[in-house]
């Protein structure tokens, strides 16, 4: 038998009635069949089962059934409840996205052996008798991947979106464009992938250490690529939110279409980490008419309502020094740079709000004023979020302290493979408490909910993204859905002792904890 250790843990599970058995000969009943069919493909390559997938059921029993109920709209939208007992499993949801993450919660219940992509022979399809009535604590529960420093393929982008579905994360925060790279196909502007989308070499090591590796580096997403993506992430109750970064970590597009910053020339799509001083030149107007036309075709390929636009780490040294700049401050009336790029700021979510998109920022977009609708993601610590919150903006709660999957994640850092100095045990991360306590009781339906963050300066491959997601976006994707109240570390540990082999089976690289480790 197995067990019943579950991430995220639902809301509320009881073991009841007769065991659950998957016969070779159970029909899926679905009116929606593309939602039975998907149920199917998950179910097929171990068992070696093909399924009929059945409008109604002319049976009279529900024996071998496993029935997609659809029941009456209910508050949350994730909702499902699932019974499983002797031949049957009865899931009901509202919203297809409830369904999808019943579909999870199945593949987490029966033997391990369900995740393998081939058949496993021998392998009785058992789980225990069981009743479980779920909703997620958050709506909006997220990983970023930022592909602009090191790049990631299409099949790589698709692994992930399966990872966060597995673990009922509705998010995936796509960070495309960076100093070291733009990585998103613009029709209209071909050089920022071109030339955008690639670097001479890569620091080795640290990024103060002087030593490059000689070797060009880059890629980018064809937009096609990008509609498979979003479409592949649509399918698995996902949705993708694209970040185009203004005014800073604008490098390579500065590379590509010089006239775009405050000095016309002297750009290198960066071949190093840390804060560049190049940034968007905020005076001329046609950095404004680029972006727009940038946007534009962002907004065609993501129906996503919240566009991230960055805002982030914009040093205001150039705009200082530059005539267009300064003259756009005197005729603005603003105080200073701050308020000039509050200013920019604002023009970009006017433009968004008439499309009828939402403008999302990291928690600099504070500084000078916040736009009147802008979404504050708050990433230095709390601080930001509860500011933005207090101050009647929703606000996604990513604090550094908490959500940095970038950081060792161990105190032996000589242990690890090189990371960013600062460091984030699984532990720790258990430790996140969504929503402070600096918000106020009326003002904390602002807080939309939080995501782990992954800045890849130091993850030039794929297997090591995974170690570095697991096991702590585990415990992420379960503080947002449940954010239980009582953490209990040991419990966790001991939780995912039983759960870690799922990863083994699905392929996927992760750390083994000093105290999870040993399955
Ligand atoms: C950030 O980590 N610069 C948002
Ligand atoms: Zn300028």
């Amino acid at each position: 038998m197995t067990d019943t250790t579950l991430f995220p843990q639902p809301a509320r599970l009881e073991i009841s009635g007769q065991p659950y058995a998957l016969m070779k000969d159970a029909r899926i009943i679905a009116e929606d069949r593309a939602l039975g069919e998907a149920l199917a493909g998950y179910l097929r390559p171990a068992t070696g089962f093909a399924l009929p997938v059945l409008a109604a059921d002319g049976a009279a029993s529900a024996d071998n059934t496993i029935i997609l109920e659809a029941i009456a709209a209910s508050d949350s939208p994730e909702a499902y409840s699932l019974t499983a007992s002797g031949t049957t499993l009865r899931l009901r949801a509202a919203h297809r996205r409830g369904f999808l993450h019943g579909f999870q919660t199945i593949r987490q219940l029966l033997p391990r052996q369900i995740l393998s992509s081939e058949v496993v022979p021998g392998v009785e399809w058992t789980m225990p008798g069981l009743e479980i009535d779920d909703e997620p604590a958050f709506g909006w529960r997220g990983l970023h991947l930022d592909v602009g420093r090191h790049f990631f393929p299409l099949d790589f982008i698709k692994k992930f979106i399966d990872l966060l579905a597995f673990y009922k994360f509705n998010t995936f925060h796509w960070h495309l464009t960076e100093d070291q790279g733009w990585r998103i196909e613009i029709k209209k502007y071909p050089r920022l992938t071109e030339v955008g989308g690639f670097r001479a070499e890569t620091v080795v090591g640290l990024s103060n250490s002087g030593e490059y590796d000689g070797q060009p580096y880059g890629g980018f997403y064809t937009q096609d690529e990008i509609r498979e993506a979003v479409a592949y992430a649509e399918a698995r109750g996902i949705t993708i939110v694209p970040e185009i970064e203004m005014p800073g970590h604008a490098v390579a597009a500065l590379t590509a279409y010089p006239q775009l910053g405050c000095r016309d020339e002297g750009y290198q799509v960066r071949r190093r980490w840390s804060i560049a001083k190049d940034i968007f030149c905020a005076g001329k107007d046609e950095v404004f008419t680029f972006l727009e036309d940038v946007l534009d075709e962002a907004l065609a390929l993501f129906p996503s309502e919240y566009i991230h636009i960055g805002g982030d780490e914009a040093p205001k040294d150039r705009w200082e020094a530059c005539p267009a700049c300064q003259a756009r401050i005197q005729s603005e009336g603003l105080a200073d740079e701050h308020e000039l790029q509050s200013w920019f700021i604002r023009r970009i979510e006017g433009w968004l709000n008439a499309r009828g998109r939402k403008l999302l920022g990291w928690d600099e977009i504070l500084e000078g004023g916040l736009a009147p609708n802008a979404t504050v993601m708050s990433w230095r610590g709390s601080e930001g979020g509860i500011a933005a919150a207090n101050a009647g903006h929703d606000v996604v709660m990513t604090p550094n302290t908490y959500c940095y999957l970038d950081y060792y994640q161990s105190h032996d850092t000589d242990s690890e493979p090189l990371a960013i100095p600062s460091i984030l045990p699984l532990e720790q991360v258990w430790d996140y408490v969504v929503i402070p306590e600096q918000i106020t009781k009326e003002k904390r339906h602002h807080i939309l909910g939080g995501q782990g963050n992954i800045w890849t300066e130091y993850m030039p491959e794929s297997d090591h993204v995974e170690y570095m997601m697991f096991p702590r976006a585990i415990a992420i994707a379960d503080v947002l859905w449940n954010h239980p109240q009582e953490r209990n570390y040991a419990a966790l540990v001991e939780r995912l002792r039983q759960h870690l082999p799922s990863l083994d089976a699905l392929g996927v690289n992760y750390r083994r904890t000093d105290e999870a480790a040993s399955a």
